[in-house]
């Protein structure tokens, strides 16, 4: 099986060498192959996303990606962006449903800002439209209007195809769980989002085991904090799904903790941390590895067949918090604070 690596930029190469550090030792014939994406690339040929790049996605059985950006690139002319190599991959791969999974881990319940009680045991399951909406829709731009005024634009739009299929992925996700699904909207206001909860609910009599409910965004922004095991999985658009997935990364501690899979209709995916680049801290060796390697998790389970696997490397996170290591990111008192490269040893001993 062969997984291209796309690094990128930041903490993206140094969190991506302790996910490959825990996957090679589970001795899975698994073939790597490297490329340059973001703003490496960027520095390297001029391009974000070079078509060789690219192209090592498109033949690959998965993706890992590590992270891009960086403040050097924000002046850069749109197209040239680090953030367009991400971008370019999920509509080139056609990666339209994205599960950013917010699990708080016993553990870990502390290390929240919101009080304990309120996100200890939380499972909860995001997902994501990520090739549609405003993240794509056209026409975009600037322009200047007649009376000499400029203004900025975007446009909001989903297909019925687009709606109905991110629908039936979260109805599937729901079937496996608890068999709730929240769809989450702005149908109040816009109609992109009014469409969207229509064909939700064409889609829902296909599935009637399935307890549907729907909120408006804003409300369920709020009620992320105030009560967020009232929600199991949770089904939004591109927009409302990358807010909302960053809000439910601070119920768990860390957004360093947090894996995600942006999967096709035949389960290839590419597979990232939710977390940035993070500039700030990128070459220091304290960036928290966690996420990327239970990204490298989700990879074995849902792309490669390997749920044994899977469990295992999950496990050991499991184990490795019990025993008390940390990140930076997720430092709490009385326990052992050690670097990016250590927590990577410290998962591969506990594989067992
Ligand atoms: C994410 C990120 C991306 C997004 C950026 C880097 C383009 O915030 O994966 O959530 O907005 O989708
Ligand atoms: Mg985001």
């Amino acid at each position: 099986m062969k997984i291209a690596v796309l690094p990128g930029d930041g903490i993206g190469p140094e969190i991506m060498t302790e996910a490959l550090k825990v996957l090679k030792v589970l001795d899975l014939k698994l073939e790597f192959e490297q490329a340059l994406v973001g703003g490496a690339a960027y520095d390297a040929v001029g391009e974000p996303l070079p078509a060789n790049s690219l192209a090592l996605a498109r033949a690959a059985d998965a993706v890992m990606f590590g992270a891009v950006g960086g403040p050097q690139y924000d002046t850069l002319p749109r197209a040239k962006r680090p953030e367009q190599a991400i971008l370019g991959l999920r509509k080139e791969l056609n990666l339209f449903a994205n599960l950013r999974p917010a699990i708080v881990y016993e553990e870990l319940a502390d290390a929240s800002t919101i009080r304990a009680d309120v996100v200890a045991g939380l499972d909860l399951l995001i997902l994501r439209e990520l090739t549609g909406d405003v993240y794509f829709g056209q026409p975009r731009g600037t322009r200047t209007l007649e009376n000499g005024e400029r203004e900025g634009f975007d446009t909001m739009r989903y297909s019925e195809s687009e709606v109905r299929r991110i629908a039936h992925a979260g109805f599937r996700a729901a079937m496996k769980r608890s068999r709730k699904l929240c769809s989450v909207d702005k149908a109040n206001v816009l109609e992109t989002s009014q469409f969207w909860r229509d064909v939700v609910i064409e889609v829902a009599k296909e599935y009637p085991q399935i307890e549907l409910t729907h909120m408006y965004v804003d409300n369920a922004a709020m009620q992320l904090i105030r009560n967020p095991k009232q929600f199991d999985v949770m089904v939004t658009g591109n927009l409302f799904g990358d807010i909302l997935s960053d809000e439910a990364s601070m119920l768990t501690g860390s957004i360093g903790m947090l894996p995600s899979a942006a999967l096709d209709d035949k389960s290839k995916g590419l597979y990232e941390p939710i977390h940035g680049s993070a500039p700030d801290i990128a070459g220091k060796g304290v960036a928290n590895p966690l996420a990327t390697i239970l990204s490298a998790a989700m990879m074995l389970r849902y792309s490669l067949n390997q749920d044994a696997a899977a469990d295992r490397i999950e496990a050991a996170v499991r184990k490795v918090l019990a025993g008390g290591y940390r990140c930076a990111d997720i430092q709490q008192p009385g326990k052992r604070t050690i670097g990016t490269s250590a927590m990577g040893d410290a998962v591969v001993a506990a594989l067992g």
